[in-house]
């Protein structure tokens, strides 16, 4: 459970960055069919988690500053109990638990939402919104609309002006508060320990989802809901495509292996990538290769600290890289000129890292006023290098269909940063030691 006092806290920022006379309306997430009349594991909206810490679907967030005579007030509405669906589908907290869990001032039954959002929104004159998000809860909205607007002689008024409440929300998500870093130390820690599980597990002849599935056991085990996003076990030449997931080949000897995955754990994702041998031992080629990626990341980590941004770090790290290929025979040319020229791209096609959070690629702009968004601390990140060289590559035949990335997760302090995923061996003496120390 989300503490009351942090609920608070968000609520009051959120309201803080509103105009006066206006309202916000976050609707939570709605169960998803995966086959005929079974859903997928529900999970929760983000937002909706964020500020109302509660876990059921359906529900909707009303969320109204100060106006008038009337205080700030937050209105919650949530599934009604019902005693045939609770014994069919699972228990619902029902409002007076909603209430409490939450700490809103008033919750209702979903089945009262039609009529008094009406109530709610009449006399509003700004209203908050996630714009362009087809939720199911359009319809609603709309509906609750058209009767304000019909009811104009009524003397009943809509709001005017509808703002887009993702840019408040989403920004306010990028800085973390101190129990957010605190729950993210957690869903990193256990994320962590499922690497290094995985890494003293393998070895040749398993499939790729037998060391997906240990890791998952790990999150379990440890209290995680699950996976942040779909686990990656691809190894050899399945390292080079990115969002690979089918994870159903098996081992081999001299292949490496590339892991990325992460726990949820109170919402919070982990986000780690790690590429060791199957055998536990890199061959010569691996190993050029794997060190010119590793330094690449420590070279972005190192720039890493508040007022410092993202293509800062992105630049460091391509001059090692660039650097590395070349001195591979990978890329022939003059190190800057292949940079500018983007030369690297068919090698490194992806970006250095994106925000981290209650979802894996996080809310939050990049940029800010047309310029890269300055890091502040409280931000979480991932850096992320990688080298995927295609089988038909024109370079030396012993790199081709090799993919290397390495990932961590970084948040920014005071002064630098703090890795939180810095426990998962990334040397290539400290991945093989712990390799043998798992055989
Ligand atoms: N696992 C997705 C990513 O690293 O961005
Ligand atoms: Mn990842
Ligand atoms: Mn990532």
């Amino acid at each position: 459970m989300i503490p009351v006092a942090e609920l608070h806290a968000r609520r009051t920022k959120l309201v803080q960055h509103m105009v006066p006379n206006s309202v916000a309306i976050i609707p939570a997430g709605r169960e998803v069919v995966r086959s005929n009349d079974t859903h997928y594991s529900f999970r929760q909206n983000s937002d909706y988690w964020y500020c109302s810490g509660i876990n059921e679907p359906d529900g909707v967030l009303v969320v109204l500053p100060k106006q008038g005579e009337l205080p700030e007030q937050s209105v919650l509405f949530v599934l009604p109990r019902d005693q045939q669906a609770e014994i069919w589908h699972g228990r619902r907290l029902g409002c007076d638990m909603a209430k409490e869990i939450a700490g809103v001032d008033r919750c209702e039954s979903t089945d009262d939402l039609e009529y008094l959002l009406v109530e709610l929104l009449d006399g509003r004159s700004d209203l908050y919104i996630a714009q362009g998000d087809d939720t199911w809860f359009s319809p609603y909205l709309a509906e609750a609309l058209s009767e304000l607007r019909a009811g104009k002689r009524q003397g009943m008024q809509a709001p005017e002006r509808i703002h887009d409440l993702n840019t408040l929300l989403h920004n306010q998500r990028l800085i973390k508060s101190p129990y957010e870093q605190e729950v993210m130390r957690q869903a990193c820690k256990i994320s962590a320990d499922a690497h290094r599980r995985a890494m003293k597990f393998t070895q040749a002849g398993l499939y790729e989802y037998q060391v997906a599935a240990e890791i998952h056991h790990e999150f379990a085990m440890r209290g995680a809901s699950g996976p942040a996003y779909g686990t990656i076990c691809g190894s050899g030449e399945n390292a080079c495509i990115l969002h690979y997931t089918s994870n159903s080949d098996q081992l081999k000897q001299g292949d490496l292996l590339l892991i990325d995955a992460g726990a949820e754990y109170l919402g919070y994702a982990g986000d780690i990538t790690r590429t060791f041998p199957v055998s536990g031992t890199f061959t010569e080629p691996q190993r050029k290769l794997y060190k010119v990626v590793l330094q690449a990341q420590e070279a972005a980590l190192a720039v890493l600290k508040p007022g410092v941004t993202l293509p800062d770090a992105y630049r460091a790290c391509t001059q090692v890289l660039v650097a590395g290929l070349v001195e591979l025979g990978i890329l022939v040319g003059d190190t800057d000129t292949l940079i500018k020229n983007l030369a690297f791209r068919p090698y490194f096609m992806h970006g250095l890292g994106h925000w981290l959070g209650l979802d894996v690629h996080d809310m939050g702009n990049y940029q800010v006023n047309g310029k890269p968004r300055p890091l502040e601390p409280g931000m979480v990140l991932t850096v992320e290098p990688g080298i995927y060289i295609p089988i038909n590559a024109d370079c030396p035949v012993a790199y081709r269909g090799i993919g290397i990335r390495i990932e961590d997760d970084i948040l920014i302090t005071e002064h630098g940063y703090e890795n939180l995923t810095a426990t998962v061996p990334k040397s290539i003496e400290g991945i093989e030691a712990l390799m043998r120390a798992g055989r």
